[in-house]
């Protein structure tokens, strides 16, 4: 193990140091009603190493101006930082160029410029929209709203009962009235990863495009958006080590160059007269007004620490944990219910589940006083929790910097979780 100042703990043969990489995020070191904290809730927000929080520092500092604008040094260096995160991020999504990304304020603006600028273009009554049954309501409520003013309607292809795309079913659904098919990479719910290359291929010979959520994929999975064979991919920086406020689009450069802009002002202009303008050419069509220059500059940070890492390393790393974590909640609970397939290949660090007859805010309660933080509730999908024929669920998510003591942490968490309820966990399920 070589430890790196600049970047983080660099990784040998798929193995993270994961000690090493815990004291790069200060955080970890706080404690939370009286414990050590135990962090299980990176699908909702990762936490953030101090490079990218002294990237953050600096750039405000030191490095503070508007860019794209004025000719002065400190302008010029900003641009030159913000643009340079541009390139990481092409080069760490496998885009073809870094025109092809645009900077929004996370997954949820990126999908809604697509479904607002692409879709009002080019969507019309009669056509169909096919997103999945576990879509994120970021995923779906933009393309309901351009349902409904377009007159298209929406298909849902439906899971199997291990959480993955039933294919047959998706593959009837297609036709030549499909327009757009929707996909969330990785389920923010089940952790399931979507077959996103061969539903793109069977979305290509039906004449659609292919729009993938990656907000829970970018910061866990080796990513190549060509070999997606996808035409859009949103994903959002504060899942990624990186700061809230920041997400982006890769669109391919044809589909961008046709769309027209998603919000009008400065910055997105070639030339403006009192009664109409012109657009500059992308990335800055999409980019209106002052951006959030200083999260985006932090966001290359988080971005040169992943790469550092390796994410052949970092998916390792989390199939290891996720293993680990099954196999000790199902062995040690016997009332818990885990949602979504066993098969680490196929689903990344999120681990779902219920314990019979008990509320999912009341195991996150009693979980938070020990200093441990999952996520319970509906997690923004709330059709999937219908399919899924609960409530609510409870969730823990891990990342690069969780260990297995931290799975058993939780494991003890969940005992006294079962003794407070012993009574109505015994009863039969409601
Ligand atoms: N989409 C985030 C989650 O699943 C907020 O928690």
């Amino acid at each position: 193990m070589i430890i790196t100042d600049k970047t983080a703990p660099v990784t040998e043969q798929h193995s993270l140091d994961v000690e090493a990489i815990r004291r790069d995020f200060p955080i970890l070191a706080t404690q939370v009603n009286g414990h050590a904290l135990v962090y299980l809730d990176s699908a909702a927000t990762s936490q953030k190493p101090r490079q990218m929080i002294d990237a953050l520092v600096a750039y405000y500092s030191g490095q503070n101006a508007n860019i794209h604008r004025a000719a002065h040094t400190l302008a010029s260096r900003a641009t030159e930082l913000y643009e340079t995160t541009r390139q990481k991020l092409a080069r760490f999504i496998g885009a073809p160029s870094p025109d092809e990304v645009i900077f929004t304020r996370n997954s949820t603006e990126s999908l809604n410029l697509v479904a607002g600028s692409w879709g009002t273009a080019n969507v019309h009554a009669g056509d169909e929209i096919i997103v999945t049954q576990v879509e994120h309501h970021s995923n779906l409520v933009p393309w309901q709203v351009l349902a409904q003013a377009t007159g298209a309607s929406i298909r849902v292809a439906a899971i199997d009962a291990h959480g993955l795309v039933d294919l047959d079913a998706y593959r009837s659904l297609l036709s030549p009235r499909t327009k757009v098919v929707a996909i969330t990479h990785m389920s923010n719910v089940l952790g399931t990863i979507a077959p996103v290359a061969e539903m793109s291929r069977l979305a290509h010979e039906a004449g659609a495009i292919v729009v993938v959520d990656g907000a829970q994929s970018a910061p866990h999975l080796p990513l190549d958006v060509l070999s997606l064979e996808c035409d859009f991919f949103a994903l959002s920086a504060h899942k990624m080590l990186g700061p809230t406020g920041v997400g982006a689009l890769w669109g391919r450069r044809a589909l961008l160059e046709a769309m027209p802009p998603f919000l009008t002002g400065g910055s997105m202009i070639g030339h403006v007269d009192w009664d109409r303008s012109t657009w500059a050419p992308i990335p800055q069509k999409f980019e209106a007004g002052t951006p959030n220059i200083a999260d985006v500059i932090a966001f290359g940070a988080s971005i040169d620490y992943l790469e550092a890492l390796g994410m052949e390393a970092v998916r390792h790393h989390e199939q290891e944990i996720t293993a680990y974590a099954i196999a000790t909640l199902r062995e040690r609970h016997p009332a818990i219910t885990i949602y979504g397939t066993d098969d680490t290949s196929v689903r990344g660090g999120v681990v779902t589940f219920n314990i019979r007859n008990v509320h999912p805010h009341d195991i996150s309660e009693i979980l938070d006083e020990r200093g441990i933080a999952i996520r319970a509730g509906q997690h923004c999908a709330h059709p999937l929790h219908k399919i899924l024929g609960t409530g609510a669920t409870a969730r823990a998510s891990f990342y690069l910097y969780n260990l297995n003591r931290e799975v058993d942490a939780l494991s003890e968490g969940l005992a006294r979780v079962e003794t407070v309820f012993r009574r109505v966990i015994d009863r039969p399920a409601r």
